[in-house]
């Protein structure tokens, strides 16, 4: 039975962990010819081809709207469409997309929800990442009853179009069971971070919205609720546009915990969880509150701070993203998960520079890239970094301090082998050459915005790890995520404080 002095989030997170004691029970065999297919057909509606405007040749530049279509072609291909496929054993193609997948299953569809604009009359549209175009399955006006399902938030007055992100549960849940939750919201969060960059580049800017009525939005957009959850909706501001120059706004509003909750059997507790975590139609929201622009360091108090600890600062020159942002297309559209490490070492100014990108978003305004991206709540993610082959870098287990922009060394030691071990035996652990661990306290993000804080924390730490994986991909270096590890052995053998729990690893290293 749950513990009733432990809220849902809490119950699911500690149900769902790796342990070394249970795993193999938990190990089941793969049919890979069932794999569940990760596109959507629609047998009513019709199709708008996006691939025309992929290149802006002579008779591209001739279709009407040509400039405007090139961009939505643009920001969509970049964040989820495809960008390398091969044959597979059973015959088939398998396609790999733009943001990366845990196990490559794809469980996350984009949605786009038109008021009515000169390209794209009112209705719904699904992205179609198999053909790179855009499926209009409902012609009617959608517009209000979206403002009302994510009651009234300000960026949806001025806005025209919307993204809404979700998670087809079952194409992740085939092969991760419950613990795969984590991982779509993981996949949900590499794709924002991949429209945060791409929308730079189009003149768009998404602004998020992470507490909406649940159910109201699945209606809204005809998914069955058990089968598939919205993540995240973005309208996103045309900033060509001088009236969608938007102030920016909270994203969330805190809501429950719930600690009174039944027993859930095996198999079912994920669409439970994401169910136990919605927000009603009825709910009490506050009125959104605009959010004051701050570089987002200075948001981040820096949680840890170790008495004499070997401290090494991370300030180094911004990564270069070329002229105009032509390196952001490029380094998206040839990304890859590294598969193998060479086991080399990197230089410290890499690490500093992967580090820089990452949590200093606004040193690189000046290039054109929003220097104050939208995410849930930062400030409830830690990050750790094990080191293991750093050029000019003690081994051992860090806190990065993003206001302070520096390294403090958690423990010293090469954990090469712990890491082999804590990635579940994977050699990417054991042969990257830094491992960055977000974490999260479970307890007191519950306690500030109730259980749904969960899907924040996830989705925000694979944006975070998306803009890892780019700057990885940018400086010549191999990346992948992890979100397979043993939860509880990470903070043992890393040091890493009890209640900080590993939400998300990404390993970085010389690709072998
Ligand atoms: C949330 C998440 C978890 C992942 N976990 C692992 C992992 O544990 N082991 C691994 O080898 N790759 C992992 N990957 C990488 C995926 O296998 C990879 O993204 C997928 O095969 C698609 O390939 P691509 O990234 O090259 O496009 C993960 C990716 C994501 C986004």
């Amino acid at each position: 039975m749950p513990d009733a002095l432990v809220s849902i989030a809490q119950h699911y997170h500690s149900r769902t962990k790796y342990d070394p004691a249970t795993i193999r029970a938990q190990a089941r065999s793969l049919a890979f010819d069932q794999q569940p297919v990760p596109f959507k057909t629609y047998q009513l509606g019709h199709d708008i081809d996006l691939k025309p405007y992929l290149e802006m040749t002579a008779e591209a530049s001739q279709l009407p709207d040509a400039v405007e279509w090139m961009r939505l072609s643009h920001l969509l291909i970049n964040a989820y469409g495809l960008t390398a496929k091969f044959p597979t054993v059973t015959g088939q193609v398998f396609y790999l997309r733009a943001a990366p997948s845990a196990g490559g299953l794809y469980p996350a569809e984009v949605y786009l929800i038109s008021r009515g604009t000169r390209l794209l009359p009112a209705g719904l549209y699904n992205y179609q990442a198999r053909t790179h175009s855009l499926w209009r399955y409902w012609d009617d006006h959608r517009w209000p009853g979206l403002q009302e399902a994510c009651f009234w938030h300000p960026t949806l007055e001025a806005t025209q179009i919307a993204l809404v992100v979700t998670g087809v549960f079952y194409r992740s849940a085939w092969r991760y069971q419950d613990r795969a939750y984590r991982r779509i919201c993981l996949d949900v969060g590499h794709l924002m971070g991949n429209l945060e960059l791409a929308s730079a580049l189009a003149d768009y800017r998404p602004h998020l919205i992470g507490s909406f009525a649940d159910q109201a939005l699945a209606d809204l957009l005809y998914l069955n609720p058990e089968e598939e959850g919205v993540m995240a909706v973005l309208p996103l501001a045309d900033l060509l546009a001088v009236d969608q120059n938007l102030p920016h706004h909270q994203s969330t509003f805190p809501t429950q915990a719930h600690t009174d909750f039944p027993a859930v059997p095996d198999g079912q507790l994920l669409t439970y969880f994401h169910r136990a975590t919605a927000i009603d139609a009825n709910a009490n929201a506050p009125k959104w509150s605009n959010r004051s622009v701050p570089a987002l360091a200075e948001t981040l108090d820096d949680k840890y701070n170790f008495p004499f600890c070997l401290k090494v600062s991370t300030r180094t020159a911004p990564l270069d993203w070329g002229d105009r942002l032509d390196a952001v297309e490029t380094t998206i559209l040839k990304r890859r998960s590294t598969r193998k490490y060479s086991g080399g070492t990197i230089p410290l100014e890499q690490l500093l520079q992967l580090l820089d990108f990452t949590y200093q978003p606004h040193h690189y305004r000046d290039q054109g890239l929003d220097g104050d991206p939208d995410y849930h709540d930062l400030s409830l993610l830690q990050t750790f970094v094990a080191v293991s082959g750093v050029d000019g870098l003690d081994d051992g287990c860090y806190y990065y301090a993003p206001r302070s922009e520096e390294l403090r060394q958690v423990r010293f030691k090469n954990f090469r082998q712990d890491l082999h071990y804590l990635c579940l035996g994977q050699e990417l652990g054991r042969d990257a050459a830094a491992v960055v661990f977000h974490t999260a306290d479970l307890k007191t993000a519950v306690a500030t915005h109730g259980d749904r804080v969960y899907r924040y924390l996830h989705m925000d730490a694979g944006h975070l790890g998306q803009r890892l994986n780019l700057a990885a991909i940018r400086l010549g270096l191999g990346v992948s995520g992890i979100g397979g590890f043993f939860d509880d052995q990470v903070n043992q053998v890393l040091g890493i404080p009890e209640d900080e729990a590993v939400v998300y690893i990404t390993t970085l290293g010389q690709p072998g």
